[in-house]
């Protein structure tokens, strides 16, 4: 998309370059040829610059699950949220809930949950041992709870939701899929 781009402005420039000057319309077939072959070669060159661009380029990675049903959790429980939506390049596993990065990079994550009614929960979003942002929506009726990361990883680490302290009570259902998880690599 950006060799496109960067196609159409460089054509653009070299053509306005030779309107406005006294040839105008003049330039012929075989310059446009000359033109079109610096630019390949350049576009090599930016292509040929470092692994981890070209990397990047290749690897992507998305996934969103939710819970189907209410569930009471274990101390310290990762939450499986089981209804796998989407999963490119296969990094999330809903049999363990927990995602693993694929490469190096900065990725977005954000959790919502519900709580059943007048029941409390607090999750957490977790790297690897690292405990970050946490949810506790509040403890009357049905409330909802959201977090939004954005995390630097390394190739494997580790991220998922996780209970903690002593609330324990996410709500989800089938036909409506209250509670969510979801991430992506950026860059
Ligand atoms: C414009 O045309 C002239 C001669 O026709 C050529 O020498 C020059 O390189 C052209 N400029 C661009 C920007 O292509
Ligand atoms: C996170 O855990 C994975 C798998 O156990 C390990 O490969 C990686 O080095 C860990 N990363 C950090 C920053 O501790
Ligand atoms: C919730 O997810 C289920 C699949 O688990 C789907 O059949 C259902 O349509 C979803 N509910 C809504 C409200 O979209």
């Amino acid at each position: 998309m950006n060799a496109v781009c960067f196609i159409v402005v460089v054509m653009f420039i070299s053509c306005y370059g030779n309107k406005t000057n006294s040839q105008k319309g003049s330039y012929t077939l075989k310059l446009e040829n000359a033109n079109y072959e610096e630019l390949r070669s350049m576009l090599w060159k930016i292509k040929g610059t470092g692994q981890g661009m070209r990397e990047h380029e290749e690897k992507f990675s998305a996934f969103a699950a939710s819970l189907t049903d209410p569930k009471t959790l274990g101390a310290g429980q990762i939450v499986k949220f089981n209804k796998v939506w989407t999963n490119i390049n296969n990094d999330y596993h809903p049999s363990t809930g927990v995602y693993t990065a694929p490469i190096a990079g900065v990725y977005q994550f954000a959790c919502t949950v519900m709580t059943p009614y007048s029941k409390t929960l607090r999750v957490f979003l977790w790297k690897n041992n690292t405990q970050t942002v946490a949810i506790y929506p509040g403890d009357s009726g049905h409330n909802m709870g959201t977090l939004n990361m954005i995390l630097e990883l390394k190739k494997g680490d580790k991220v998922y939701i996780r209970q903690g302290r002593g609330e324990k009570y996410i709500h989800s259902q089938s036909t409506s899929n209250f509670s969510m998880f979801s991430g992506y690599l950026i860059r």
